[in-house]
């Protein structure tokens, strides 16, 4: 049995409570203070704490896996990006938090408390956000497939902004409205020819993909046309969504500076002027201790200034600039525990941390080779740090949640663990695979922990199950 310690490295009790994906951090403060929540420390025992809790004591209370969310630090983020912007218009955020990336009833309050807006892109995710009396005003709809009953709740609902995807959906929701007679605000989806530099399947704008119109190919402006035709609909902007997982603004440079083309353009051809540009979201988040992402407050400032510079440049007036950040809120707030349950040492190879989650509660990993920091949370070690593959319990071999981890070589069956920045499109994107119960999402603040969505039981899977 031989389990490879990391040879020149510190002592893992030294690279509390993370540790990267390819070693050990040499700045253990930028590391704890980029991947993991804010309130992260590691207790008296040894136990890592969250939100004052003891990660052992939420362990025993609400199972494993779990996912944890640190509330203060979630809406500390999501005040952040707003405080960004300055001052706004009462009742029109410039921040919509992107629900896709997780959102809950609990979530949603949160997102009104704080003053944000909210974008939807289900009715799933509309009905949630109903259910916790978000202002509607505040939604904007997405979706490059909204079915009729989908528009229809969205306009009886009275949400914020309708973000047409396509020539058909144009024209079913103008109809639609014209039968209510309601008059929505509604904004066009352009594709801005960028490619961002991200994971193919999470980069949005480049030519050859399902959402939005083109703006080279010219259908954009021909869908402004066609929206301007239609009494019913009120067009108050163009969007723009490039990707995700980004961590400089020279792509949101281009499509601004296309967008705003367009604005301008809709201004020479029907002298009116759009008053809103919405850039999307996007905006990374550090996974390991090589991300480096910018803060809120920087990312807001040069996007303000490229835009600025635009319509300078094409003598308009500034529109009223919306983001649309998701995982860049809720992404390090979150954190995944799971219980190890068996560990295999493969000789010469590496060996493998087994845990009672995996692919079904983050796919990440298997989808677009996300990399996870992770660490034993309830307990320090003496022992060398080994590199360890973390691998859930589901009947693949790509179930894999943590590709390279260094973890304590006595890790043992029994010992938590704990993934860092999980918040964000994990709990989202969740099966049932296997059988799988999906993790109960706890919040923690201030010393206590509150479940917000509960552990599935086998009796919701029967209760699906018509036999
Ligand atoms: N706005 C629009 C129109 C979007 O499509 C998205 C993400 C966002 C905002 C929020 O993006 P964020 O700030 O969270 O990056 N499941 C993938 C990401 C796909 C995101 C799709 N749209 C993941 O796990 O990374």
């Amino acid at each position: 049995m031989s389990r490879a310690a990391h040879p020149a490295g510190p002592r893992y009790a030294d690279v509390l409570p993370g540790a990267g994906v390819s070693g050990p951090p040499a700045d253990l403060n930028a590391l704890v203070a980029k991947v993991w929540p804010t309130s992260a420390v590691r207790g008296e025992d040894g136990a890592l704490r969250l939100g004052g809790v003891s990660v052992a004591a939420l362990a025993a209370e609400h199972g494993t896996p779990a996912y944890l969310i640190d509330e203060r630090d979630w809406r500390t983020r999501a005040r952040a990006w707003l405080a960004a912007f300055g001052d706004f218009e009462a009742g029109e955020p410039p921040v919509h938090y992107a629900a896709k990336a997780f959102l809950s009833k609990a979530i949603a309050r949160w997102a009104a408390e704080e003053g944000l807006g909210l974008d939807v892109c289900s009715g799933g995710e509309l009905a949630i956000a109903l259910a916790a009396d978000f202002p509607a005003g505040r939604l904007t709809f997405h979706g490059n497939n909204k079915s009729v009953e989908e528009l229809e709740r969205a306009l009886d609902a009275g949400v914020g902004r309708i973000v047409l995807d396509s020539f058909a959906e144009i024209d079913r929701l103008a109809e639609l409205a014209a039968s209510r007679g309601v008059r929505p605000r509604v904004m066009v989806r352009i594709t801005v020819g960028v490619e961002a530099h991200t994971h193919e399947f999470i980069a949005t704008a480049h030519e050859d993909q399902k959402f939005g119109f083109s703006l080279s190919g010219g259908s954009a402006a021909d869908a402004v046309r066609q929206v301007l035709k239609h009494e019913s609909l009120e067009l108050v902007g163009i969007h723009s969504h490039i990707g995700s997982q980004i961590f400089d603004t020279a792509g949101f440079e281009v499509a601004a500076h296309r967008a705003v083309g367009l604005l301008a353009a809709i201004r020479d051809e029907y002298g009116i002027r759009l008053p809103e540009l919405d850039l999307g979201g996007g905006l990374g988040i550090a996974y390991t201790s090589e991300d480096d992402p910018a803060d809120a407050f920087d990312i807001v400032a040069g996007l303000k200034a490229i835009v600025g510079r635009e319509c300078f440049g094409y003598g308009l007036q500034v529109p009223r600039l919306t983001v649309e950040p998701g995982r860049a809120i809720s992404g390090t707030p979150g954190v995944t525990i799971y219980r190890v349950g068996t560990v295999k040492p493969l000789d010469g190879l590496r060996t493998y941390v087994s845990v009672d989650g995996g692919m079904s509660d983050n796919i990440r990993t298997a989808l677009y080779d996300a990399a996870y920091t992770c660490v034993v949370a309830s307990r320090v070690s003496d022992a060398p740090p080994m590199l360890a593959r973390v691998v859930g319990k589901h009947c693949e071999s790509g179930d894999i949640v943590v590709r390279d981890a260094w973890l304590p070589s006595d890790v043992v069956p029994g010992d938590l663990l704990a993934v860092a920045a999980t918040g964000a499109y994990c709990r989202s994107m969740a099966s049932n695979y296997n059988h799988a119960l999906r993790p109960p999402v706890v919040a923690v603040l201030e010393g206590t922990s509150r479940t917000l969505v509960r552990r599935e039981t086998e009796a919701d899977l029967l209760a699906l199950d018509l036999g």
